[in-house]
């Protein structure tokens, strides 16, 4: 009697087992194959004919805008590769800023491969980049972009090659899940018109159109959240409900200068303030439209 229920409970145990098993198996088959079909998906786009200036004039503009886009802050300061955002051994995958300068180890582009990167997050395979902030810059005037083309073309090669992408189990089910914004073509609106200039000033509009470079941190609503990474710090609300909406247009600049703000509290560079190379008037312009931003 005793031996046969003890049997039973074992024989339930182990289809326990082995169901769970396969359902897991089952489940992530269904990770795996949703997010490679979205990573190997195929974006078939009408890349824009522009034509990249090559003046000394549109360069330096072009210097500003890939400081204040970011470029540096992920590429580094000679655009030859440096940030990890999955370092090789991380448990969600590999993933480095590459070079993108010509020399050994960076890319071979058209200017049609820079559009279509910029504007649309998309390679030469036609896969959307990954992690690559295009969504940010997608929307540049035409002009700006032909700028910021002209610079980024134009850098001295750097040698060096960065570990090959990858992407593991864990990291897969964060994509799955809408955790981690690995694919930026997803969210680009590809039949989007451009429009040729758009005229500095100091108005909310202006600095809405310079602030979506500060989404990728401080979140598309500008009230941050939590830290990006294992022992960085939480990201501020930089809205009008947050310390900003205190501050004064001064103090603003300031912090944006500096890191150092108006209570004395000193920012740590996981805020890029350094690789900022913002004028004043269009710090007053991001001031203006944060100060919006309820
Ligand atoms: C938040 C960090 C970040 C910022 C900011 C950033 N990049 Fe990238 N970029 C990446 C990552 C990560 C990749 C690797 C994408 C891949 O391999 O799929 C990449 C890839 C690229 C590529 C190569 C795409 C390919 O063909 O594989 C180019 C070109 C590029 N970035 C240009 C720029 C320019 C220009 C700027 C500034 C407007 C910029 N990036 C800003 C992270 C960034
Ligand atoms: C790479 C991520 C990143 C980007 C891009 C970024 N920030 Fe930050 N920012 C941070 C982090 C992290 C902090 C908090 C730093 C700390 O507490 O040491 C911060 C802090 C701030 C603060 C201080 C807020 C407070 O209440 O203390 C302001 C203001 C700010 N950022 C504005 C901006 C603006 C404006 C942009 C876009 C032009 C921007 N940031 C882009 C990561 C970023």
């Amino acid at each position: 009697m005793q031996k046969s229920f003890g049997k039973k409970v074992l024989k339930w145990i182990g289809i326990s087992l082995l169901t769970i098993v396969i359902l897991v198996v089952i489940l992530y088959a269904v990770v795996y194959l949703s997010t490679q079909n979205r990573i190997d998906k195929i974006y078939n786009v009408m890349v824009q004919n522009l034509t990249i200036p090559s003046d000394s004039l549109s360069y330096e503009k072009g210097r500003h805008i890939a400081q204040n886009r970011g470029c540096m802050g992920c590429h580094g300061a000679n655009l030859g590769g440096f940030e990890a955002f999955m370092p090789p051994g991380s448990p969600l995958g590999t993933l480095v800023a590459p070079n993108i300068t010509h020399g050994k180890g960076g890319i071979e582009y058209t200017d049609k491969d820079w559009i279509r990167t910029l504007r649309h997050g998309v390679n030469k395979e036609g896969k959307s980049v990954w992690f690559m902030p295009s969504h940010e810059v997608s929307h540049l005037s035409n002009q700006e972009m032909a700028a910021l083309i002209n610079f980024v073309k134009h850098q001295p090669p750097i040698d060096n090659t960065v570990p090959k992408k990858e992407i593991k189990p864990l990291g897969r089910i964060l994509v799955f899940l809408d955790k981690f914004p690995l694919l930026p073509a997803e969210q680009i609106d590809h039949n989007a018109k451009y429009v040729d200039e758009i005229i500095p000033s100091i108005t909310p509009e202006y600095g809405a159109y310079l602030s979506t470079t500060c989404q990728g941190c401080h979140s598309k609503n500008y009230k941050g959240g939590p830290p990006l990474g294992p022992g960085g710090p939480a990201i501020p609300n930089i809205s009008h409900t947050g310390d900003v909406g205190r501050w004064k247009e001064q103090e603003f600049i300031t912090v944006m200068r500096t890191g150092k703000r108006p209570d004395g509290k000193q920012l740590s560079d996981a805020m890029p303030y350094k690789y900022f190379t913002f004028k004043d008037d269009e710090l007053k312009a991001i001031y203006a439209f944060l100060h919006q931003v309820k």
